[in-house]
This record gives C-alpha cells, structure tokens and sequence, in this order.
C-alpha cells in the first residue's frame, strides 16, 4: 500500500503540490490524470524519491520511504518514463536484465528471467533478445520498456505516459497487455496520462489532479456518472451518455450469408466453391453444424503444389478469433484488430455457426453512424 499524507512541494515560489493525501491499495491500478502542470510527473517522482517532499510523508507498507536508501528504493520500484527510455547501446536481453543485475542476481536467475518477460510479452527469444532499440519498431521498444520495469518483479511499477507517442494500434495493444500483466502479476500500478479515454479502458481508481491538489479519486464509472467539477465533466466530454448506452453486441455487425464446407470436401471441390463465391475462406463445419475451423486458399495451393491430393479436413485452423452470440462487441473488435484473420466468427451458444464479423462490415457500420444510412 502507498499512503501520501500531506505531501508538498515548492519550486521558489511557485507551489507544486499542494498537501497531497492518496491511498494506492496493494494491485491497484491507479491512474493520475489532470491538465498539464497540474503536478502528476511530480507526485509519481516523489514515490521513487526522484524528488523529495518538502513536507508531508509517503509510506510504502506502512514504511516511511524518508528512511529508505534511495538507490535501493528506486531498484525496487519499476519505472516506465515517456519516450521509452531503452539504453541505446544494449540489446534487448541487456535492457530487461540491467535492474535485476544491479540487484545482483544471479546470471542463470537473469537469463531466466528475460526469458520469462519476453514469453509474458509474447516475443520470440530468438527473434527479439539480440536485437538493439533502433532496430526495433516504436511499439516494440515500448514494450520493452514496460517489460524491463517488471523484470525485478518490483510489487510497484510507475509509469509516465508511457504510451504517449504512440500510434493508436500499438497503443491500444500496449494497454490491453498492461491490463492483462498486471491481473497476472498483481502488481500496484500508478499510471499517469492526459487521455481519459486511457484512464477510462485502464483504471480501477482515477485519480484527478489540478493545480497541485487532487480534486477527485473514484472508478472510471463514479467519475464518468458524478464528476466533481466543470473541469473533470469537460475532460469527460460527452461520455457521459456512454454508460447509459446499450453496449453494442457482435450480431449487430453480423453478416449471415455464409459459405461454409465439410471436412470431406476434396481440394478441388473446395476450389471451386471458392471461386464461384469469390472468397479465400471457407468455414468448416461437421455433419451437426458444429463449427470446427476455416481453411484457406493459400494453404490449399501450398498442398497442391506439392502434389498432395486429400482433404480440407487435415488444413483446418482452429485459431481463428470466434465469439459468442450477444457478446460485447467493442471486445470483439478488439480481436479482430490484433488478429491476422479479417473476420471473427460468431458462434451460438451450441458451437454451430450464426455469422461472421468482418472488418469491411465494421468498417460501413461506422461509416452510417457518421454519415447515415
Ligand atoms: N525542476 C523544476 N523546477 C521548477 N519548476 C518545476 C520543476 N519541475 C516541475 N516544475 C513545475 O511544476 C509543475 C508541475 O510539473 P509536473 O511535471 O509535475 O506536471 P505534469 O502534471 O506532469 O504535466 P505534464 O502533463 O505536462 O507532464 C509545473 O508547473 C512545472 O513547470
Ligand atoms: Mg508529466
């Protein structure tokens, strides 16, 4: 648990914080947000003792963190800042490695641990570890960057925007993996951004900063129904009607008619139904209807020309993003987003086919609720 009482601080005259007092619960993920200046880089500093108080008290655990050594402190407190922060001339596998080195650990400990993260973060050892900052994409480092702040395992990480300047793709990825990271790990996280729609997708609690003084702390929901003040209600905008908004479901975006095939089918009969309906997948279903897989045309011509003669049944993938009926499409899309598939399938509740989701579907969907029918 961190615990603020009072915490100020001045720059000459110009007062900074003014009297902060924040409870942060053990696996909170506590967001700090606020107009810029308004002292959020600041109050995250003072937990590392970037920057010490002038008066007030910060405790970790019930510690006063005034009595820690503060190199020690800042080795057990991950830290992500803006602008990933990678050390240029370190690989990957140096850069997650480099806290649990200070800490002295143990190179078979490093070793495993580098593996671990980089498996966490679904990159591939052999592909990723070697690899230097500049050869790697601004998402990739970033990831990199939150990955070396969890290496030590530290039970509190901060990060300072730490996805600012990214683009919205990578950015939305980054933040679903923060979100699943940290339900994996437990960790307690303070998290400072500008962009409520990231608060909003990440926070159990907001906590809302201006002129050095917090002016709110509550869930996304509380903040989004009760905002204390004209400020926070216009960083809200118009979300507010959002919660009273139905969630849009996955079959509101569903397209039905379908070309579907048996697992029996040969290669050629497969073909040619794909030619006729001018698709590159086919969706397979057994003699029930039970969905099983798609196959695709590439992975027919591969076997052809290898001479193979069978059929669809033994180049059928499973791995294709599926979700139920009535489920919340936002999620879906999510998916679909991050999937090398273009189109999610969607089951009823007995696992036999109801539609697909496509993204050309999505696509018009968005383009009538802006422009009309
Ligand atoms: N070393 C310093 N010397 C003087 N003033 C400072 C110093 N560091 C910060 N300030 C001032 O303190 C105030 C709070 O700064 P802080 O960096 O905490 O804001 P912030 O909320 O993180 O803003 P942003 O969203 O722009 O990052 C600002 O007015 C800033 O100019
Ligand atoms: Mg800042």
């Amino acid at each position: 648990m961190i615990d603020f009482q009072n915490v100020r601080k001045s720059y000459d005259d110009t007062k900074v914080l003014k009297g902060i007092n924040l409870n942060i619960k053990d696996g909170e993920f506590a967001v700090l947000i606020g107009p810029s200046g308004c002292g959020k880089t600041t109050t995250l500093k003072t937990i590392n003792r970037l920057i010490e108080p002038d008066s007030g008290k910060i405790y970790i655990d019930g510690q006063d963190i005034s009595t820690f050594d503060p190199v020690k402190l800042r080795r057990s407190v991950g830290y992500v800042i803006q602008q990933i922060g990678l050390f240029p001339n370190m690989t990957v596998e140096e850069n997650i490695g480099i806290v649990p080195k200070l800490l002295k650990y143990e190179e078979k400990e490093i070793d495993k641990i580098v593996h671990e993260m980089l498996e966490i973060a679904e990159m591939d050892y052999d592909e990723y570890a070697h690899k230097y900052p500049y050869e790697m994409s601004g998402g990739q480092q970033q990831r990199v960057g939150v990955l070396r702040a969890l290496a030590a395992s530290p039970p509190i990480v901060l990060m300072d925007e730490p996805f600012g300047a990214l683009d919205p793709v990578t950015r939305t990825t980054l933040q679903n993996e923060i979100v699943e990271l940290q339900k994996k790990l437990k960790k307690t996280i303070v998290f400072v951004t500008h962009d409520m729609d990231e608060a909003i997708k990440i926070a159990d609690n907001i906590v809302f900063m201006d002129e050095g003084e917090i002016i709110q702390v509550a869930s996304p929901e509380e903040m989004l129904t009760n905002p204390k003040n004209d400020l926070i209600r216009s960083f809200m905008g118009d979300r507010s009607s959002d919660i009273e908004n139905q969630p849009q479901v996955v079959d509101d975006f569903m397209y039905t008619n379908i070309s579907t095939a048996y697992p029996d089918y040969s290669f050629k009969k497969a073909i040619g139904l794909m030619a006729r309906k001018k698709v590159d997948t086919l969706i397979v279903k057994d003699r029930d209807e039970t969905f099983l897989g798609v196959v695709m045309i590439k992975d027919i011509n591969h076997k052809l020309k290898s001479g193979e003669k069978s059929t669809i049944g033994s180049l059928i993938r499973t791995d294709i993003p599926t979700a139920y009926s009535n489920t919340n499409a936002e999620e879906s899309f999510n998916e679909l987003m991050e999937s090398e598939y273009d189109y999610i399938v969607v089951l009823r509740a007995n696992n036999t086919l109801a539609g697909i989701v496509t993204q050309t579907n999505i696509a018009k969907s968005l383009a009538n609720a802006v422009w009309g029918e």
